[in-house]
């Protein structure tokens, strides 16, 4: 058996929240109310299709099937627009490192992603050569929580799920690779991911000497 890695995206690769803000804020305001960013925050990790309906909640309204699937369709191109600007300078500090080591070492790594951009954003971002696999929101039928999207990444990666290594910002996230018996590394906020197995603030803290001894063969 041999250890593999997988990386979430959003929030872990490139900071797309920012984006994701600016576009579900348009939609909020069109309709006639406010989004602020603690009710971002709690779309980390969640689908499009749940983000929505989370935020219709939170402004109390409802849509009709065909409006809400038009105004989910604004809301991506809007986000689009801002995807189309990004470049590798995009790409969060320190995980570049972390890449390197990894196909120098020759260890597999897949993206796990729940985003159905995630393809365009690693091609803009011109990572998307570098991944063993991805797996994303058009490839899995159940969301973080559920580790359908990992396990099906460790399967691309010909590795055992308990030889896996997760990168997750999301609560959802991490929960998901708990429950799949993988490693779990928390990015952000430790009071938000305490179930994680690590948690570090962001790729600056981690060295190479962790990710050495997590993928030590036993
Ligand atoms: C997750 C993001 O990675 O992908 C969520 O954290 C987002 O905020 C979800 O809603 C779905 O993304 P997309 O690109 O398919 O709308
Ligand atoms: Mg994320």
């Amino acid at each position: 058996s041999h250890k593999a890695v997988i990386f979430d995206l959003d929030g872990v690769i490139v900071d797309t929240a920012k984006f994701h803000f600016q576009a579900w804020k348009k939609l909020a305001n069109d309709l006639g109310f406010d989004f602020t960013h603690e009710q971002n925050e709690q779309l980390k990790g969640v689908s499009r299709v749940e983000s929505l309906k989370k935020i219709l909640k939170w402004g109390d309204m409802e849509l009709s099937e065909e409006e809400f699937n038009r105004q989910m369709a604004l809301k991506n191109d809007n986000y689009l627009s801002y995807v189309e600007e990004m470049d590798e300078n995009e790409i969060l500090p320190g995980v570049p490192k972390v890449l390197k080591y990894l196909k120098e070492n020759n260890i597999p790594f897949a993206l796990g992603s729940a985003s159905k951009n995630a393809r365009t954003i690693l091609k803009k971002i011109n990572l998307y050569e570098d991944f063993d696999a991805i797996v994303d929101g058009t490839d899995v039928s159940k969301a973080k929580p559920d580790p359908e999207v990992f396990l099906i990444a460790a399967e691309k990666l010909k590795a055992e799920p308990q030889d896996c290594v997760v990168f997750e910002d999301s609560v959802a996230g991490v929960e998901a690779a708990n429950i799949g018996k993988m490693t779990s590394i928390g990015i952000g906020d430790e009071k938000v991911l305490q179930e994680a197995d690590h948690i570090f603030n962001d790729f600056t803290e981690i060295s190479i000497e962790f990710i050495e001894n997590l993928l030590r063969k036993e």
